[in-house]
């Protein structure tokens, strides 16, 4: 299905499943504990062998010599994966250092070795046997330090329009300030973790992984094999993040340790590979420039972003938002990347928006203090109804100003006192803040295909996958509505590479596209029925389980009788999305106690108040935003890989050492809708809100502890001694 007008109406609009706040099917499976996850099929090959993974223990450098003579005699061992051993491999798109490294080291914790025993204790135990002389060269560490020499990545420009340095020097009031995130962990509670099995030169890879086709297309290109020698099956998912967007050393490992042992092997990560084996959240240092006249209309606004990556990596793309966020006719954003020899940075939830907001967000409140206004009159003054570096390009929607609105209004904002430090209560210091949230809505093609057997239970298959955020509800709901049946009726099998390519998980993208696409199918499901059925080009409707048109009803399920029906179809987007700016809007308030003595901070309330088309299930979008409130949180407050600036490693690679959120962190949070469909975006008129959800958070919580206390803190994460 060519998606290239604006949709119409439609059977989804009839909003009987669609819409409705409806527990996950899946739920009962991991409740119970029996949703499979990779690691767990023990179930779906025999003899599985076990791997275990000796990453680097330099981060830049060569191995002189490897001695396996003690791992190789330890007890259990079957095998163990070297590069000299594996001979030659490729490397995946989306990988940016060989996931098996070797002479060369390209970064702490790259993958040297696979043990393969018997028992996982055996292979762990023999992986410590394993001795590894190296050879260490001076790395770059140090995104700080590196700044001077970073440049511009390829394919990532310079934006802006007008003169921006003419007409910051010339407003007369002015912003210039730098803010600092740190690198952060994507911190999921499921390892990385695969099992693979080979069958001649056919491989099938049990495996945790957000995008199947992509992983398909890295495991090939890795290995050299042809992509239909490979099959990857992910139907449960224990958090993702963008962690899980790329096959990464447990996936490649698993396959090359099969090889060698002839046998089925398990591969997990344990936590400290997940930190410095995997990729994270980049760093970033941001310079912030805003320029306005006294009356609060931005006439000047700049953003450039330093970054640090691995040679031939990308940039946190931290001024996205920037561009398009607020209005202000002279503008410029940039960045920069640094050559690091950290472990791979790459896309963690809402890369970009989420640290980019972190720093404009806090601008925005300076700035608004600067000028004595309400910083949500600031916000609403310098809206834009279009794209502010191609005015011909209108926002398919933007309720930014209702978010705000509707957010101060529910918040009681009205309370809060302007001049920073002027409530306590007790030991309190109290503050309220907000920030603005956004990120984009990207359309990307999506497939599935629909069955219908002679009981009239509709099974849909696509390889979409669900990371805990309630795809299979939301597309079961899709196929219910569209095919005219209850939801018990509908079977979803995703996570497959056997099934028609989705979109993936990602970039809050996985709700509007892989539900568009399985309402394409149902659509060219529906056609083939109504054929068969009897029914004339008239459009017959489909409810209850019956198809009907004028007086004449018939069951669905009778158009199965003979044996099932099938149809495969997906979305595909035109250029209609290029005409218009699609992106999801929040305002996030937040109200915090902050310790007069200890600078201990607690949240006390949260708000999100979101604007993101059509919101499929209510339910499940309201927890993908509560999860995404909890993890700017933690980015505001705690989140914080310490770099090792000597050795150039991540330390608190553990859960104890990386801090998170625990509940008692974290107050009673309210997340509001809007009412919006946006027939621009799908049939579905959906967005994705799993990414809005974080993008702003950290502002409003640096924002309400600067109303609380008057501390300016412009460095993430703001613990307790930024604050005396
Ligand atoms: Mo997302 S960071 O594209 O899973």
């Amino acid at each position: 299905m060519k998606f290239d007008t604006p949709a119409g109406t439609n059977p989804i609009d009839q909003l009987t499943v669609v819409g409705k706040p409806t527990d996950r099917i899946d739920g009962p499976l991991k409740t119970t504990g029996t949703a499979p996850y990779a690691y767990e099929r023990h179930d779906v090959v025999a003899g599985q062998a076990y791997g275990h993974v000796l990453g680097a223990a330099i981060a830049k450098g060569r191995i002189t010599r490897m001695d396996m003579a003690d791992a190789q005699a330890a007890p259990g061992v079957i095998t163990i994966v070297t590069a000299e051993t594996a001979g030659p491999l490729g490397k995946g798109k989306w990988n940016t250092a060989k996931l098996l490294g070797g002479p060369d080291i390209q970064h702490y914790h790259q993958a040297v070795a696979l043990v393969v025993a018997e028992t996982f204790e055996q292979a762990r135990d023999a992986a410590s046997l394993i001795k590894v002389d190296y050879q260490a060269e001076p790395g770059a560490y140090d995104l700080a330090a590196a700044r001077e020499g970073a440049t511009e990545a390829k394919g990532e420009p310079d934006t802006g329009a007008g003169d921006f340095h003419s007409a910051f020097a010339a407003a007369p009031v002015q912003l210039d300030a730098t803010y600092t995130t740190p690198d952060q962990s994507h911190a999921m509670m499921e390892p990385h973790a695969s099992i693979a099995a080979w069958n001649g030169d056919k491989l099938t890879l049990w495996t945790a992984n957000q995008m199947i086709r992509w992983g398909v297309k890295d495991v090939a290109q890795t290995l050299n094999i042809p992509e239909e020698n490979i099959r990857l099956i992910s139907p449960y998912i224990g958090g993702g993040f963008g962690g899980k967007l790329f096959v990464r050393s447990d996936a490649l490992l698993a396959a090359l340790g099969a090889k060698a042992a002839g046998r089925p092997v398990k591969v997990a990560l344990h936590r400290p590979l997940i930190v410095n084996n995997t990729t994270h959240r980049p760093a970033t240092i941001q310079r912030i420039r805003i320029g306005a006249t006294k009356d609060g209309k931005i006439t000047a606004i700049g953003h450039e972003s330093w970054s640090g990556d691995l040679p031939d990596g990308k940039p946190e793309t931290a001024v996205q938002q920037t561009r398009l966020l607020y209005a202000g006719a002279n503008r410029l954003t940039a960045m920069r990347l640094a050559v690091l020899d950290l472990p791979e940075g790459n896309a963690m939830r809402a890369p970009g928006e989420a640290p980019g907001l972190m720093a404009l967000e806090i601008a925005m409140d300076e700035m608004a203090e600067k000028l004595g206004m309400d910083p949500i009159q600031f916000r609403i003054l310098n809206d834009t109804q279009v794209d502010p570096e191609k005015p011909g390009r209108p926002f398919s929607q933007r309720q930014l100003i209702a978010c705000l609105q509707q957010g101060a209004e529910r918040f009681g904002w009205a309370r809060r006192k302007p001049t920073p430090a002027s409530v306590r209560e007790g030991r309190w210091l109290v503050g309220m803040g907000v920030a603005a949230g956004f990120r984009n809505n990207l359309v990307t093609k999506s497939a599935a295909r629909v069955r219908l057997d002679g009981q009239g239970v509709v099974t849909v298959e696509t390889d979409m996958t669900d990371i805990g955020t309630g795809t299979y509800t939301i597309i079961a709901q899709t196929a219910a509505e569209t095919m005219g049946v209850p939801l018990d009726k509908v079977v979803v099998r995703l996570g497959d590479s056997r099934f028609p390519v989705s979109c993936g998980s990602g970039g809050q993208w996985g709700a509007n596209n892989a539900t568009a696409g399985v309402y394409a199918a149902c659509m060219t499901l529906r056609q083939a029925v109504a054929q068969k059925l009897g029914f004339n080009a008239t459009e017959p409707r489909f409810a209850d389980g019956q198809v009907s048109s004028g007086g004449h009803a018939v069951p669905l399920a009778l158009a199965a009788k003979d044996g099932e029906m099938a149809a495969e179809d997906g979305i595909e987007y035109a250029d209609l999305h290029k005409r218009y700016q699609q992106s999801t809007f929040a305002g996030h308030f937040v109200e915090v106690g902050v310790d007069a003595a200890t600078g201990e901070v607690r949240l006390r309330r949260m708000l999100a108040v979101c604007a993101a088309g059509r919101i499929l299930n209510p339910k499940s979008a309201r927890s993908q935003v509560i999860g995404a409130m909890t993890m700017g949180a933690g980015a505001a407050l705690m989140e914080e890989l310490a770099v090792d600036k000597r050795r150039g490693f991540f330390v608190n690679h553990d859960l104890a050492g990386y801090e998170v959120p625990a509940h008692a962190d974290i107050p009673h949070q309210e997340v509001i809708f809007l009412d919006e469909v946006d027939p621009i975006s799908s049939p579905m008129k959906a967005k994705g809100v799993g990414e809005l959800g974080i993008c702003g958070v950290g502002a409003a919580v640096a924002n309400a502890i600067y109303n609380a206390t008057g501390v300016r803190v412009r460095d993430y994460p703001i613990t307790l001694d930024k604050l005396l």
